[in-house]
Parts: C-alpha cells; sequence; structure tokens
C-alpha cells in the first residue's frame, strides 16, 4: 500500500472534495500535441481519482469538466470536448453501476447540444439507485449561473404565492441552488499552478479549503489525490472562531 495512503486518518476524510480539473491543454502544448491530446489524457486522471476517491470512502466528488465561459473557445475544442464527453459517460457508465457510483450533473443543460443531452440524462437514469459514491459533474456550469437561476427561481415563487420575502434566508436559498441535495465541499483541488475559483461553486466553497497544485491535471493521480487530503487533514479549521474556541470544545 502507499505510503501516504497510510498515512490518511479514515476517520477525518472530506466528505465532500471538488475539483477544478486544470491544465490539460498545457500539458498536451508541453509536449508537442494538440490541446485535445490534453483532454483525452484527462480522462484517464479521472478514471484514477473517481476510483481514488470510492476506494477511500469520500462520499461526493464534485469535478469541474466544463465552465459556461468554456463555451467561447475554438470551435472545434468546444465540439472535441462535447464528444469526448459523451463518448466517456457512455463507456464508463457500466464501471459506475459495478462500483455503486451514482451520477449526478449540475449546470446550464440548455447549453448543450442534444445528443449530449440524451446521454446524459440515460446515465443519470442508470446510476440512480447506486448508493456509494455521489460524482457529480459540472458541465455547463459556473458558480454566477447557478446564483442568477436560483434568483428566477426564487422570484416566480414569491410572484406565484408560495413562498413570502421573510422566509428567505440561507437555508431557503440552498434549497433552489442545483446543489441542493450535497453538503458543501470541505476540499477544493485546482490542478495546474492557477490560484482562482473560475466560476466555481461560489455559494458552496464559503469555508471550503483550498490547495493548489502545480499538477497538470493529465498527471494528477491517486498519490497527488492522498497528498491533497493529508494536507486538508493537517488543517484547522475555524469557522470564524478562535482557536481556543475549538480545543475546549475538542477538549470537552
Ligand atoms: C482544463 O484544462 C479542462 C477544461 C477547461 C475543459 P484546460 O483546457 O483549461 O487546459 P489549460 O488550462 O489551457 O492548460
Ligand atoms: C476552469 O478552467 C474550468 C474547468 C476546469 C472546467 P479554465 O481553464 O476555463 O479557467 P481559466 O480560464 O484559466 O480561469
Ligand atoms: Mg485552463
Amino acid at each position: 500500500m502507499s505510503q501516504l495512503l497510510e498515512k490518511i486518518d479514515k476517520n477525518a476524510l472530506p466528505d465532500h472534495i471538488a475539483i477544478i480539473m486544470d491544465g490539460n491543454g498545457r500539458w498536451a502544448k508541453e509536449k508537442g500535441e494538440d490541446r485535445l491530446f490534453g483532454h483525452y489524457h484527462g480522462v484517464e486522471s479521472v478514471r484514477n481519482i473517481v476510483e481514488g476517491c470510492a476506494e477511500l470512502g469520500v462520499r461526493y466528488l464534485t469535478l469541474y469538466a466544463f465552465s459556461t465561459e468554456n463555451w467561447d473557445r475554438p470551435e472545434n475544442e468546444v465540439n472535441g470536448l462535447m464528444e469526448l464527453l459523451v463518448s466517456t459517460i457512455r463507456k464508463e457508465v457500466e464501471t459506475l453501476n459495478k462500483n455503486n457510483i451514482r451520477l449526478h450533473v449540475i449546470g446550464d443543460m440548455n447549453m448543450l447540444p442534444a445528443f449530449a443531452k440524451t446521454e446524459l440524462t440515460e446515465a443519470l437514469d442508470i446510476t440512480k439507485v447506486n448508493t456509494g459514491l455521489n460524482l457529480i459533474m459540472a458541465i455547463s456550469y459556473s458558480g454566477r449561473w447557478e446564483l442568477v437561476d436560483a434568483a428566477q427561481k426564487i422570484a416566480i415563487e414569491v410572484k406565484e404565492g408560495r413562498l413570502n420575502v421573510d422566509e428567505i434566508n440561507q437555508d431557503k436559498l440552498q434549497q433552489f441552488l442545483c446543489t441542493n441535495t450535497f453538503p458543501d465541499p470541505e476540499l477544493m483541488i485546482r490542478t495546474s499552478g492557477e490560484f482562482r475559483i473560475s466560476n466555481f461553486l461560489l455559494y458552496q466553497l464559503a469555508y471550503t479549503e483550498l490547495y493548489f497544485t502545480n499538477v497538470r491535471w493529465p498527471d494528477f493521480k491517486k498519490e497527488n489525490l492522498y497528498e491533497a487530503i493529508l494536507d486538508f487533514q493537517a488543517r484547522e479549521r475555524r469557522f470564524g472562531k478562535t482557536g481556543e474556541q475549538l480545543s475546549k470544545t475538542n477538549n470537552v
């Protein structure tokens, strides 16, 4: 067994890990290849990390696969990514099922081409009874899109008399986010050396521990995941309180 894996405290795992899978394009360019070559290799890392999380017993894994801003990339890259996404899901759905993994999708599904919508809906249906790892793919997703979408839905509820304005609190708002059935991530990892959120789970990351690594996504494998989890386990999460307050409650 890997030495890093042995060091992980299995009783203090993050329940929900979110990852900005970044650096496919640069990884490919560094090898003199086309950007899409990087995305193909990125799929290998997805497999590896999904397996790693399932083995550990992590309950939720959110992967940022395509942002609403990524629609503005060159047409051949967007098309290539959509095709890769659909063919990967088609290939992997059986394995997901075998491993009791439930697939979820968050994002603006209206933006997706019809063939992608059909394939995703089928995969969601096939895996919906699974009770192991929840694999949440963020596709055509952005935090700002999600917040606007929630605001519109809340406005309709108010307009149609089903909701009073003074009933709108944090819990209520959360019910209108597309992540409403998932806990907030405890750990957010971004690969490839960029220190930004790029419109990922803006609301949900309020108290998430952030971990940045220079490793490009196609090179990010289980050992790198273990490293991130160990780093997370060495942190003190204070949620606005003082360190002293926390050590008092820990001693009780
Ligand atoms: C992440 O890799 C995958 C997607 C955004 C779809 P990039 O494609 O952003 O790769 P870099 O950041 O340009 O290297
Ligand atoms: C963020 O990566 C989106 C995904 C990984 C899907 P980008 O590569 O699109 O982010 P920026 O443009 O570098 O901020
Ligand atoms: Mg990028």
